[in-house]
């Protein structure tokens, strides 16, 4: 499973891609809106940061406006994958797109049909939102394993890119249900390691060394 950075804040992402871990980044414009700066001018930071795909979200609504903007957005580096939401206008900006070479992510995606129909425009990528699904009292996994069985049963190459992640249980369960990817928030991004048995092994094991004078010479 790939694993992306769900965020615009490229201080945070420099500092989780110093790991070798980090396959892609997302944003969106609420994540935009949080920096406080421009977007463009972020987008270029994060492209020079990480070489994966980096998705720079649409603001317009109509066909001729996305393409404009996505025009803006493909100059910024070769890794970027222009995000349309999942709308009429969306998907034909899609189709010209992906027809034209390049990446992209179709967002706000809620149903697997849905999917469908952005895997039949070409799309690089498709979102399902999981926490958002969670949120309303539906089950985000079940998506993400109907579009799985979908993209399967046909063939679509599409990568089904799990968002709105909002816990490490959601990343586990993205991964057995089959998602190619996981956008993940920072903090989620962190804990993906965490266990406490991990430390209490490592806090005996270095006890038990310094105890008995147990060393690595280097030099
Ligand atoms: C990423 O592509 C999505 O925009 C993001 O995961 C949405 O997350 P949220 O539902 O927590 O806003």
């Amino acid at each position: 499973m790939k694993l992306f950075l769900d965020t615009a804040d490229v201080a945070e992402i420099r500092e989780y891609a110093k790991s070798g871990l980090v396959d892609g980044v997302t944003t969106n414009p609420s994540l935009a809106a949080k920096t406080g700066r421009d977007y463009v001018e972020v987008l270029k930071e994060i492209c020079a940061v990480v070489p994966g795909a980096v998705s720079a979200e649409v603001l317009a609504t109509d066909f001729d406006g996305m393409m404009k903007q996505a025009k803006v957005f493909t100059k910024i580096a070769r890794n970027i994958a222009i995000k349309v939401p999942l709308t009429w206008d969306g998907l034909k900006a899609c189709k010209a797109l992906s027809d034209d070479g390049t990446m992209v992510n179709v967002t706000l995606c809620f149903s697997a049909v849905q999917a469908m129909m952005a895997a039949k425009a070409g799309a690089h990528f498709i979102s399902p939102f999981i926490g958002r699904l969670d949120d309303i009292g539906e089950d985000g996994m079940t998506l993400i394993r109907d579009i799985r069985t979908i993209y399967d049963n046909y063939g679509f190459k599409t990568e089904i890119l799990a968002a709105s992640i909002r816990s490490v249980s959601h990343v586990l369960y993205a991964a057995l249900a089959g998602a190619d990817v996981g956008t993940i928030p920072g903090d989620i991004f962190k804990k993906l390691l965490s266990h406490p048995l991990t430390d209490k092994g490592l806090e005996t094991f270095l006890a038990d060394a310094k105890k008995a004078g147990v060393t690595i010479k280097t030099e």
